[in-house]
């Protein structure tokens, strides 16, 4: 086992510099200035993992594109996958008050993508709330619903297939009646969500700087609370081709504290008490 010294955790002007030059290529993340610390405690766990005594030699080989096993580790440690179950409630209260049953009204498959899902408390939730309405409407989605959620991060998708969540994410959103009904005891103290919940959503992993086109088109996208990390730039091309893979009339939530201000055009915005969303313009 290598010991690593503080100094050998410091993070050079030109390793850093060389760093967040290829985060922002590889998944647009803009570290900004002086984020050296930021850098070092996030992969200072990678040092001993794959061998290395010094930082700087650690990102000299992650950035090179030689290890892709490394340069995976490298982003998933440095992406923010901060999420938690019924986030900001509103979107939820919405699709059952009111959007689930316009969506209904389509009378085809209705399509739902969750564009950054961490690790799932996302796109179970939406599965969750789609249960409950169907229990009290038993007609709805009678062409199906499908639930499609991706990440970037290898890790995150790992975990949403497991979809085990130790007592600290369980309270984090979820009532007691959720709790309940939707999960099952697994090993270790562990809560999995039930499988009749599970089947509901396809994981796969997407970058939202690639192409998306292959995910089809959707009647709703959940694309929260990671745009903030990008660039204008990258947010506005990612929220075209957002609005490219959305139906005519196709709904966005975007996370509470983001706006889609750069391509206003292609949008309306719709304001409820509380929250809003955004729906696609006809073209
Ligand atoms: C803060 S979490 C948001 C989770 C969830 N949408 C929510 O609002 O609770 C941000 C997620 O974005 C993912 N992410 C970061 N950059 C990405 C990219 N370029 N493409 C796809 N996902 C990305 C991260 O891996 C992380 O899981």
């Amino acid at each position: 086992m290598v010991v690593n010294t503080v100094a050998d955790k410091e993070v050079s002007a030109d390793a850093y510099l060389k760093f967040s030059q290829f985060l922002e290529q590889q998944c647009g993340i803009v570290l900004g200035l002086n984020k050296q610390y930021l850098v070092r405690s996030r992969l200072s766990p990678l040092l001993n993992r794959f061998g290395f005594r010094r930082m700087n030699d650690l990102i000299d080989k992650a950035v090179g594109h030689t290890d892709r096993q490394l340069r995976q580790a490298v982003i998933d440690a440095m992406t923010t996958n901060e999420t938690l179950w019924f986030r900001d409630n509103y979107p939820f209260d919405l699709l059952k008050q009111s959007l689930f049953e316009e969506l209904s009204k389509r009378n085809r498959k209705i399509r739902i993508w969750s564009a950054a899902c961490s690790s799932g408390q996302e796109p179970y939730s939406i599965a969750m709330a789609a249960y409950e309405y169907k229990q009290t409407n038993p007609g709805a989605f009678r062409a199906g619903l499908e639930i499609v959620a991706t990440d970037l991060s290898a890790d995150m998708l790992q975990r949403c297939q497991h979809a085990e969540y130790d007592t600290l994410s369980m309270v984090r959103g979820l009532s007691e009646e959720r709790k309940k009904r939707f999960f099952e005891p697994a090993s270790d103290g562990m809560m999995r969500v039930i499988k009749p919940i599970r089947d509901m959503v396809a994981f796969s992993q997407i970058n939202l700087m690639d192409s998306y086109s292959s995910l089809g088109r959707f009647d709703m996208v959940f694309c929260r609370n990671v745009l903030i990390y990008f660039s204008a730039e990258l947010k506005k091309q990612i929220l075209q081709q957002i609005a490219a893979a959305l139906q005519n009339d196709g709904i966005l939530f975007l996370g509470a504290s983001e706006s889609i201000s750069s391509v206003s055009e292609q949008f309306s915005m719709v304001r409820c008490s509380p929250g809003l969303y955004y729906v696609k313009k006809n073209q």
